[in-house]
């Protein structure tokens, strides 16, 4: 190779696959490059047909070569891979090892976030917290594994994204540097009521682990749905080791409802780290704080759960339209209380340990 031919072939490796995020040239898939006079001849190939990732690849390898000292002119072509080679590929992504990706031995923290009742806030505090924890620079995922009741979509601006399927595996689409996963992704908009017996939901969760390349991850968070039910049981057999994080408003009567779903990931073997209560006392204008749901019910199921109370996220219009309009609170708001609290409690757990089976957690609030 001539030097600028090489000098090409070193600005590509700064080319990322926006799905899969890593540099084109580890995915194979740059193909010829070659100089002469002034002109880089370059042919990359795609992972599939009409990839959603084309237009941001073609820009990204053109200005990468355009700046490229000495390159007048680019002669880009650009094809698509054959299956062996997508197999090939996807196989090396995956780990020869088919399987759910997050056993006990993966390096991955994995904390399912669950609730007694619906309607506290779960989804909104899982969704903000992802994206808080990747803020931080922390490889994130989220599994919506609510599947009858999705709304993580919605919540992070992916209501209309489908992920890409190369081959066997499914790239989930990102959101605010999350990789993201629901069935909400899979229906079709217009009947998205999903009505399924336990051992299709189990089937469900698994395939999310299992077939959707999620990469190296530091966090895996799970959305769970409100209750003590199939998912909850599924979850427990699935990821044994995932943390358990219960949210709560400050109802008492809410309280022992929270608590049941606490006991039930105990009885299936997880460990339930703390909770966060959420519908807090709003601050008024003048400074008084209006207890719209009362007080001390997050308080209370740590009590009785024996756990820390990890956060209490006030009420907070900004938390509300944020999921509405699909742009988190934590990101545009950041001062806003509920963000704040979010955002501490995302400190929190990034600088905890891994939550090894067996280790103590040495895991304190202030
Ligand atoms: N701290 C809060 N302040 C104001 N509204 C909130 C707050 N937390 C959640 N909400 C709103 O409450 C509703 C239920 O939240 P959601 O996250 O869907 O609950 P769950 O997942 O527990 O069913 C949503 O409309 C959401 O915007
Ligand atoms: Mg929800």
């Amino acid at each position: 190779m001539t030097d600028t031919a090489e000098s090409i072939h070193a600005a590509l490796e700064r080319v990322i696959d926006p799905e899969i995020r890593k540099p084109i040239t580890e995915l194979d898939m740059v193909r010829a490059v070659s100089f002469a006079d002034g002109v880089a001849t370059v042919g990359i190939v795609l992972t599939i047909v009409g990839c959603p990732a084309a237009d941001r690849i073609e820009a990204d390898v053109r200005a990468a070569v355009g700046a490229v000292d000495g390159v007048r002119e680019l002669d880009l072509s650009i094809g698509v891979m054959t299956p062996a080679e997508r197999t090939a590929l996807t196989e090396r992504l995956h780990g020869a090892r088919r399987g759910n990706q997050f056993t006990a031995d993966s390096l991955t923290r994995v904390y399912a976030i669950t609730s007694g009742k619906g309607g506290v806030g779960k989804s909104t505090v899982t969704a903000n917290l992802a994206v808080a924890l990747a803020a931080r620079g922390l490889k994130v995922g989220l599994v919506d594994a609510d599947v009858f009741g999705f709304s993580i979509p919605a919540l992070l601006g992916l209501a209309d994204e489908k992920p890409t399927r190369v081959g066997e595996m499914i790239l989930p689409p990102i959101a605010h540097d999350v990789k993201v996963i629901s069935i909400g992704m899979f229906v079709d908009s217009s009947a998205t009521a999903v009505a399924w017996r336990g051992p299709m939901l189990h089937r469900t969760i698994n395939q999310f682990l299992t077939d959707v390349y999620f990469g190296d991850l530091d966090v895996l968070l799970l959305d769970l749905p409100p209750g003590t039910g199939d998912v909850a049981i599924s979850i427990g057999q699935l990821l044994p080791h995932a943390e358990v994080i219960v949210v709560t408003t400050p109802q008492a009567a809410a309280a022992d409802v929270a608590e049941r779903s606490g006991i039930v990931a105990r009885k299936t073997g997880q460990s339930v780290i703390g909770v966060v209560e959420n519908m807090a006392g709003l601050v008024q204008p003048d400074g008084s704080v209006l207890d719209l749901f009362g007080s001390g019910g997050g308080q209370a199921t740590a009590s009785r759960l024996d756990v820390p109370l990890l956060a209490s996220i006030p009420l907070s219009v900004a938390l509300r339209t944020g999921g509405d309009t699909g742009r988190p609170v934590v990101l545009t708001h950041p001062a806003d209380p509920a963000a704040t609290a979010i955002l501490t409690l995302a400190a929190a757990l990034a600088t905890r340990p891994r939550g090894l089976a067996g280790r103590s957690l040495g895991f304190t609030v202030t």
